[in-house]
């Protein structure tokens, strides 16, 4: 699609990030797509046609003339937390969800694709409303794409073969230690204001009292144990007890069942 679209036009965007999520994929084996390693955590497959089902849900159906679902018994799988347009699959149970296939998951992604290729070439997509969920759209699936990688890593940390994702090893940056600024805290405005998109709940800009923080000077990464301490909210042995932080043996029973080691891997 990314070749018939013009240069920095939406649908060049449109089409460099629909791509992009399948990229994500390219390293994994079929079995990865499917496994739900926590109730918070969803299955690659599931975000495959969750993102494609919101360009088919929101824009396509409302705007495209005579657009009819791919399979409208899929709605139900794909639905996070609409209530409005329908029923919703438990999201605990999304990892049990064997079908449809991831084969036939691709399928369904390249079918919406070409719908929104001939929705792009409309007059109706560039209506305000419509260009307006659209980019919606775009930036959702940009969201999950960092979900797909949240949920694999704490998929992979679950396997005892300690599966990569990427032979890539972490740059210098990840070895830095962390220094801590201090900032004092203060009235600041927070929030989104200006152009450029913005998600709902970002915005309006507002006036905050802040204490004074301190903030580190790098992302903390699985690989920094030095700046766990100030990060651990309970779960994790106390250093020199070995009791867990949060109610009576409730630490200790999840570092033991999970068998931590250290705080949860970050992708940063
Ligand atoms: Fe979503």
């Amino acid at each position: 699609m990314s070749e018939h679209a013009a240069p920095g036009s939406f649908a060049e965007r449109l089409w460099r990030v629909r791509a992009r999520t399948e990229r994500l994929c390219d390293p994994l084996a079929i079995e990865d797509y499917v496994v739900q390693s926590m109730p918070d955590a969803s299955p690659v497959k599931w975000h495959l046609g969750h993102t494609t089902w919101f360009f088919e849900t929101f824009v396509l159906g409302p705007h495209l003339e005579g657009f009819r679902p791919y399979r409208p018994e899929w709605g139900q799988l794909f639905n996070s937390y609409y209530v409005s347009v329908g029923p919703r699959h438990p999201r605990p149970d999304r990892g049990l969800l064997t079908r449809p296939t991831v084969g036939e998951v691709y399928a369904y992604r390249k079918w919406v694709d070409e719908r929104l290729g001939e929705f792009l070439g409309t007059g109706a997509a560039a209506r305000p409303p419509v260009a307006a969920l659209l980019e919606l759209g775009l930036q959702h699936e940009q969201q999950h794409q960092e979900l797909i990688l949240t949920d694999l890593l704490h998929a992979f940390s679950r396997n005892p073969l300690r599966p990569a994702y990427s032979d890539v090893t972490p740059g210098a940056s990840a070895a830095t230690p962390v220094a801590w600024e201090r900032c004092p805290g203060g009235l600041v405005r927070i929030g989104h204001e200006g152009g450029g998109f913005a998600f709902d709940n970002e915005g309006p800009a507002h006036l905050v009292h802040l204490e004074p923080y301190e903030v580190a000077s790098r992302p903390a990464s699985a690989g920094c144990p030095t700046a766990s301490p100030r990060h651990r909210r309970g779960g994790g042995a106390h250093p020199s007890t070995g009791r867990g932080g949060k109610g009576p043996g409730s630490g200790s029973r999840s570092t033991e069942s999970a068998r931590w080691t250290r705080p949860s891997p970050s992708p940063t």
